[in-house]
């Protein structure tokens, strides 16, 4: 089987447990990827780890290069991409400390690099995106989680913003009433780059915070981080049970 490629979020600038074999630097029509692209072993299968925000975690959700890290991991001929992305709980399963599994997403993102259609190609890609993430690659995180007995929600509205800033409060209302369930600023156009290249993809969301103006305290990034910390070993746990239960590549 084709291996897997992973792609890390805000809090994973490496992915513990994978020992690194080598590097790739992929030319792509569209620049450079946030970092080389990793190889390795992670058990007995083969996985690629690229960190979205680049080394040490530096490129803001608005500026990072989409289109050469989905085209990359293509051309490194993946047979899928999980990535990890952290988001604010909007609805109140979206607990803090939760994993997510969204199955639907909203796009408020604004001005980014978001298609490879050119428009030069003479056909429009008009892709199917009624399901913006792939079927079977969430059934095989809800089967692992409920395996290691990880706490998850299997269904979500994911919200992507803009950012880097945070939301305003009412702009939290306005999401919960459009159908949110979480809100972060990376999901897109990620998922959309992936579909139009025919690369299953799906997201793993770490809940970090109540989305602004649902809890009392003001949000503070060092509490985020220190969810994060702890989160971060819990989908290490589950990427582990995922990659168990697939046959070995
Ligand atoms: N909003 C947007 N992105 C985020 C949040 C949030 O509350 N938390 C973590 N990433």
């Amino acid at each position: 089987m084709k291996p897997l490629a992973i792609i890390g979020g805000t809090g994973i600038s490496e992915l513990e447990g994978l020992e690194v074999v080598g590097e790739h630097s992929v030319e792509t029509p569209f620049g450079a990827t946030s970092r080389p692209v990793q190889e390795g072993r992670w058990g007995d299968t083969t996985l690629y780890f690229l960190q979205r925000h680049g080394s040490p975690g530096a490129i803001p959700p608005h500026l990072i290069n989409y289109r050469a890290n989905i085209w990359a991991l293509h051309s490194l001929g993946v047979s899928g991409v999980y990535a990890i992305n952290t988001v604010g709980g909007i609805t109140p399963e979206m607990q803090t400390g939760r994993l997510v599994f969204p199955d639907q997403v909203i796009d408020y993102t604004w001005g980014r690099e978001h298609t490879y259609d050119d428009g030069a190609s003479g056909s429009l890609m008009h892709i199917d995106f009624t399901e913006p993430y792939d079927r079977a690659l969430r059934m095989a995180l809800i089967e692992a989680a409920q395996v290691a007995r990880i706490a998850h929600e299997p269904v979500a509205v994911h919200g992507v913003t803009q950012g880097p800033r945070l939301e305003t409060a009412a702009e939290i209302q306005r999401m919960a009433r459009d159908g949110c369930d979480i809100v972060g600023m990376t999901g897109m156009p990620e998922a959309a780059l992936a579909r139009e290249l025919g690369l299953p993809f799906a997201c793993i969301c770490m809940v970090v915070n109540p989305a602004a103006g649902l809890d009392d305290l003001p949000l503070s990034v060092d509490t985020m981080r220190e969810i994060l910390t702890r989160e971060a070993a819990v989908v290490r746990q589950l990427l582990t049970e995922v990659i168990r239960a697939r046959p070995a590549s």
